[in-house]
């Protein structure tokens, strides 16, 4: 019985955005209806279900209005679209998704790589989104790709990424993710920037956004949560990674996040043998095998029968 709901651990899933955004196989717009409709059903307040970016850039979400338009919305879940630019905004405000989620990294050189344009670019282009979402009620976030080194320039400079949060906060951007687009973050780097960031955002704004690029994944959650952050996102089965980033690969694991909290006492709310079901259906979707370990060895209370 949960009793100081402050403690809880906000799990975003991301894994038809981050997860599919780098699959080299087709997944049908019906398959990505169904697996949004089934993460709907496990207990998420928040699903990134797609992104309005340029068609070449991401071919494999080249369906986001399809998607957003075929999903069954469930009460009280917020559905999120990731963007780069005012085109971007209009396609999903269009779509009604529930949230953008406006990205733009804190190196220049990852940003002219993902972005095509400079981060002054990029934040003229999230002036113009404002402008355009005023008054219409959808939730803006902002995200700091990169935030804890980039692939081309190394370690990110903590003041730019406190003068980035800033900025965002100016530009009437409320929502704040920090993301370790290929997983160069490590726990005690996380936890001097969280407790610095948390300083100018509220822990019911601020997201951690980790990818398991080198092992340190759930490390750095915990090293997040310690230090006072309480939202993050994860990709079911650890899909995931940015096309434009030399070695990216998989967000943290979904599943082997939930897990983890369950076996230390943090709720989150979610249903965990929903989500092994379903992270034991993507190889079959996407001809793989998936980085996430729990659904290969299930839970601590999942029992093997004795050796006869
Ligand atoms: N949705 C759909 N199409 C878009 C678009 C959007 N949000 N933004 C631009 N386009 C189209 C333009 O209409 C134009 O189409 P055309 O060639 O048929 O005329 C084409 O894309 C090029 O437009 P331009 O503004 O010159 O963009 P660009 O080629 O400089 O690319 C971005 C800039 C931001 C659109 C592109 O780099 C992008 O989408 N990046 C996102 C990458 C991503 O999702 N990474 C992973 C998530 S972090
Ligand atoms: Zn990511």
């Amino acid at each position: 019985m949960i009793t100081d709901y402050s403690q809880a651990l906000l799990v975003q899933e991301v894994a038809p955005r981050d997860g599919l955004q780098i699959e080299p196989t087709w997944v049908e717009t019906e398959d990505k209806i169904a697996l949004i409709d089934q993460l709907s059903l496990a207990g998420f307040s928040r699903i990134e279900a797609g992104s309005f970016v340029s068609p070449k850039a991401i071919p494999a979400l080249r369906d986001g209005e399809q998607v957003f338009n075929g999903i069954q919305r469930q009460p009280g879940v917020i559905y999120v679209a990731l963007i780069p630019n005012l085109k971007g905004a209009e396609r999903a405000l269009a779509a009604e998704a529930d949230e953008l989620n406006l990205v733009m990294s804190a190196s220049q050189t990852h940003n002219l790589a993902n972005m095509r344009m400079s981060c002054e670019a990029s934040l003229t282009a999230f002036f113009e989104i404002v402008a355009f979402t005023a008054g219409t009620g959808v939730r803006l976030n902002g995200s700091i790709a990169t935030t804890f080194g980039c692939p081309f320039e190394g370690l990110i400079d903590e003041d730019r990424v406190l003068h980035l949060v800033e900025t965002y906060q100016q530009l009437g951007i409320q929502g704040i993710t920090l993301a370790d687009t290929t997983g160069m973050a490590n726990p005690r780097q996380v936890e001097r920037l969280v407790r610095r960031v948390l300083q100018q955002v509220s822990p019911a704004d601020l997201t951690l956004h980790f990818h398991n690029t080198r092992g340190l994944g759930l490390c750095n959650v915990l090293a997040a949560y310690e230090a006072g952050a309480r939202r993050f996102d994860a990709a079911l089965g650890g899909l995931g990674g940015c096309p434009f980033a030399p070695g990216a690969s998989g967000n943290i694991c979904t599943e082997d996040l939930v897990n983890l909290c369950a076996e230390v006492g943090i709720y989150t709310g979610i249903d965990l043998p929903l989500l092994l079901k379903l992270s034991r259906s993507l190889p079959a979707l996407l001809g793989h095998e998936v980085p996430g370990q729990l659904a290969k060895a299930g839970r601590n209370c999942d029992l093997h029968p004795i050796p006869t």
